[in-house]
């Protein structure tokens, strides 16, 4: 079947009775027709996760099996004072999940971005053990038996692969990966365990990445599985390296998954996802306010569908792919490096209806 564009809204009980029958454009499933493939998810973001509007509900509901949280699951969120924990958002999202079928990846106990304030005040080695330790037991110890996976540590390293220069690296030595992985393994047994990063697809950080979960191996603990973000820009997407990645992360004999993916459209003069970097706004920084031209649509159609592709010939090592954001109105990308942009990164557009990228995955599965 060829897909048109302007699909009919489809209403809340058909999506919630998994049924489309009778809408003959009603818009196909994602996790539907991947099922067999690998999970297909998305991050949530407060509103989403509190169910502010049933018709959007619905809609993540007919197309995700699996869920990340955009933020409330990060230390500055969940552990907002040193001797407090506040897990009542976190709690909404696993009865999220339970309701609509959807597992959630933890994410993420140890990162070196969007800590506690009162971190910022600690100048001891013992205090941020005492922090460290604490954390990860109360954090993973709530929600085992509730998360199906957690991101144990986040981004952790430097481009060039070497240790970055967190808080914890400074305080605990490079060991401090191990040990959140041994502690995550205690607080919550059943739990699949993972590390995840952006642009460890590239060689440099690549070599890092491998070198870490070795190290974890090495010391008899458990690590099922690497995420590569995949941030990555339109026409540039490193096909190569990707693949490259997918085979020598899988012979180590952990999972792979991609976890925030978006595509970039938008003028950027660096690449990643470091959230301390930012540009300056110019004339040229906002060039589609009202839409995307058709010649960047097609180009992003064809750089996903490319990475179906590549999924899909290595589906028995990928077992997830999670978009950082449901629709293009909710990503991250319209409001960094540059506040206040318009961007395109994702499959839907911003009132949920399917992007030519969408209808290029989709008819990869026809
Ligand atoms: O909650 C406050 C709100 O009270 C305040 O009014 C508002 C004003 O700016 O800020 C709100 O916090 C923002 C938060 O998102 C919730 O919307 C932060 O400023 C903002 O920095 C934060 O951005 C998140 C970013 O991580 C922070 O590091 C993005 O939403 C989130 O998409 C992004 O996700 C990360 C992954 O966790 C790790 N990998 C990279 C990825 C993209 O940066």
């Amino acid at each position: 079947m060829i897909l048109k564009r302007n699909y009919v809204a489809v209403s809340t009980a058909m999506f919630m009775m998994g049924t489309v029958a009778g809408f003959s454009q009603s818009i196909p499933s994602l996790k539907d027709a991947y099922k067999k493939d690998f999970g297909i998810g998305t991050c949530l973001n407060n509103a989403q996760i509190e169910e502010r509007d049933p018709a959007t509900t619905a809609f993540i509901a007919s197309q995700f099996n699996m869920a990340t949280p955009e933020n409330i699951m990060k230390s500055a969120l969940l552990h907002p004072k040193w001797d407090t924990y506040d897990f009542t958002m976190g709690d909404k999202l696993i009865e999220f999940g339970k309701k609509h079928n959807i597992k959630i990846n933890g994410h993420t106990l140890i990162w070196h971005s969007q800590l506690p304030s009162f971190i910022r005040g600690i100048k001891s080695a013992d205090s941020i053990r005492t922090f460290f330790t604490d954390h990860i037991k109360t954090v993973a110890g709530h929600y085992s038996g509730k998360v199906y996976s957690w991101d144990v540590v986040n981004e952790a390293l430097n481009e060039d692969g070497t240790m970055r220069k967190s808080v914890f690296l400074q305080y605990l030595g490079d060991d401090f990966v191990t040990e959140a992985f041994r502690l995550a393994q205690q607080a919550s047994p059943k739990t699949e365990l993972y590390y995840n990063d952006y642009n460890n697809e590239q060689p440099k950080k690549r070599a890092g990445c491998i070198e870490l979960v070795k190290k974890i191996k090495a010391a008899g603990v458990r690590i099922d599985g690497v995420g590569i973000q995949g941030h990555w820009h339109v026409g540039k997407v490193p096909f190569k390296d990707i693949e490259e990645s997918i085979l020598q992360y899988a012979a180590l004999g952990v999972k792979v998954m991609f976890t925030e993916l978006d595509i970039e459209v938008l003028p950027r003069n660096f690449q990643g996802a470091d959230v301390g970097q930012r540009m300056t706004a110019n004339a040229q920084s906002n060039p589609y306010p009202d839409a995307l031209p058709d010649s960047v649509q097609q180009q992003l159609a064809s750089d996903y569908e490319n990475l179906f592709k590549l999924f899909l010939k290595h589906k028995d090592k990928v077992t997830r792919v999670t978009f950082w954001g449901v629709n293009d109105g909710d990503s991250w990308l319209n409001g960094w490096p540059i506040r206040g942009r318009t961007n395109y990164p994702l499959l839907f557009d911003r009132k949920n209806q399917p992007k030519p990228a969408f209808d290029k995955v989709i008819a990869l599965k026809k």
